[in-house]
């Protein structure tokens, strides 16, 4: 392996930092490396061919009041695989906050557990707005170029996925009517190229849609009217349809007339979901409407006869009370913690023709994070690759490959201290239409803290609970983080 610290970034944070998500599995990384030719135990398959992205949350000042895990400056971490070998990168995603901090020499913007009076500048980012965007959210790749998003809504960052060399913002963003700019998720039909979108806002009539061409061209853009501001994280979509919600857990509208943006959960009111054609008119929206609930992530989304049909993590409790005697770091961050959420995969049936919906818990099973193998998105599908949290934490410390036909689960633990990332699924080079929906391989980042390292883990995806097959050795431990994709070679249009 030859490694090399390309660039270090000059941290303000204090050096006896004890904040839990500053700390440990969230330490941050301040180093941008270039790494070839990585130590591997076990051995990369010679037919895993492609790019593993995740992006993560690196906080390089000193947060202006309380820190939130999701404020973070982005960076991405690159691992590629060709011919058995593995190369590894990383950088942070140069937004404007970044440079205008780093400039500063401290942290201007306030985060999600502030309020926006607190920054100390007046313009910004974010539907809450005077909030910084730090990109650091979602990864994806489209049309050959990496894209990151924030979930508060702001730009698109474009950077090369193999170097990550920065490529400025996607010019398409200036053109979505969305006064905020683009959420995170943004959604990739790899069947067309096309990229969905969505951005919300406390404007009227506070959600948009779009389409994005495998061009780049933002070639359709709607109006999605909601009775008021809502906080939608990730849409879905099939073959002809796309799909936006209208959650009951916004910001409480009293509270936000005095500029204080709390999120309440309103349990008498129901989820409402928006079914439109892909490239339909406002006018075209049919609203569907089913128990109450919040869902972060959806997995998938198909058509079947009348029936459209969307899976996705239904939280049994949106919005976990207080316990006694808990630690109050931990009662301050349990609406990240995936166990006391109860997030269960589970499925909605919407009627087209009817207008019925219908839905059922898929398991017990508490889980989220959801990937599927991209070829088939948008169709009906078997298998999805689902994380399993630390109680307490937003840390991953399982991998769950969920049958979603038969119910079958299999089960994969990192160990006590070990934490993997959002783990998607790799076809094998040579995937194609006759082939095994699993076939090809689960890859995925550790952040082991006993060991002081990470891995990047590969596993056969039909042999999830044997383990990894390979063990390839980061040059320095990596901070955990949100959202990771999955790029093979051919999509590239490049060898690696
Ligand atoms: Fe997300």
């Amino acid at each position: 392996m030859t490694s090399t610290v390309v660039n270090t970034f000059a941290s303000t944070l204090p050096a006896d930092d004890a904040h839990p998500y500053r700390t440990g599995a969230w330490q941050p990384n301040h180093r941008e490396w270039d790494a070839f030719d990585l130590e591997v135990e076990g051995e990369i398959p010679a037919d895993l061919e492609g790019v593993y992205l995740r992006n993560t949350e690196n906080p390089v000042h000193e947060s202006i009041g309380m820190y939130h895990p999701f404020d973070g400056d982005g960076m991405l971490h690159m691992v590629s695989f060709a011919g058995g070998k593995a190369n590894y990168r990383n950088r942070f995603v140069r937004t404007d906050g970044l440079r205008m901090e780093g400039e500063a020499g401290e942290a201007l913007w306030t985060g999600a557990y502030d309020v926006a009076a607190n920054s100390k500048r007046e313009d910004g980012w974010g539907a809450r707005g005077r909030m910084k965007d730090a990109s650091s959210t979602d990864v994806i790749v489209h049309n050959g170029i990496a894209l990151t998003s924030f979930w508060q809504c702001g730009d698109v960052y474009q950077m090369d996925p193999t170097t990550l060399a920065e490529m400025g913002k996607a010019p398409w963003v200036g053109q979505f009517p969305s006064p905020t700019g683009v959420s995170a998720h943004t959604k990739l039909d790899e069947a067309t190229g096309e990229l969905l979108i969505f951005g919300y806002s406390t404007e009227q009539p506070f959600m948009h849609y779009g389409v994005v061409d495998a061009q780049g061209n933002l070639v359709h853009a709607i109006d999605v009217p909601l009775p008021g501001p809502r906080l939608p994280h990730d849409m879905a979509f099939s073959t002809n349809y796309a799909i936006l919600n209208d959650l009951p857990m916004f910001w409480d509208p009293a509270m936000l007339e005095f500029g204080a943006h709390v999120p309440k959960y309103h349990p008498d009111m129901p989820t409402r979901f928006a079914v439109v054609p892909r490239r339909g008119r406002t006018e075209d929206i049919r609203w569907f409407e089913a128990d109450p609930t919040y869902v972060l992530h959806w997995i998938n989304a198909y058509e079947d006869g009348d029936w459209l049909v969307l899976d996705g993590f239904f939280q049994h409790d949106p919005s976990p009370a207080k316990q006694e005697g808990m630690p109050k770091m931990m009662s301050l961050y349990r609406s990240i913690d995936l166990n006391r959420l109860q997030a269960r995969p589970h499925r909605w049936r919407f009627n087209l023709v009817t207008g019925e919906t219908r839905e059922e818990s898929l398991t017990d099973t508490i889980m989220e994070f959801g990937m599927i193998n991209p070829a088939i998105a948008g169709k009906d599908y078997r298998y999805s690759y689902n994380m399993t949290g630390k109680p307490g934490w937003f840390l991953f410390d399982g991998l769950v490959k969920h049958d979603v036909q038969s119910g079958t689960e299999e089960r994969y633990m990192f160990g006590d201290g070990v934490f993997g990332s959002e783990t998607p699924f790799a076809p094998r080079a040579g995937f194609g239409p006759e082939s095994a929906e699993d076939d090809g391989y689960l890859v995925t980042i550790t952040t082991d803290v006993n060991r002081n390292l990470s891995e990047c883990l590969v596993f056969d995806a039909t042999r999830v609970a044997d383990g990894p097959i390979a063990r390839v050795r980061l040059p320095e431990r990596v901070s955990s983080g949100t959202h990771s994709c999955w790029t093979p070679a051919a999509h590239l249009g490049r060898s690696l």
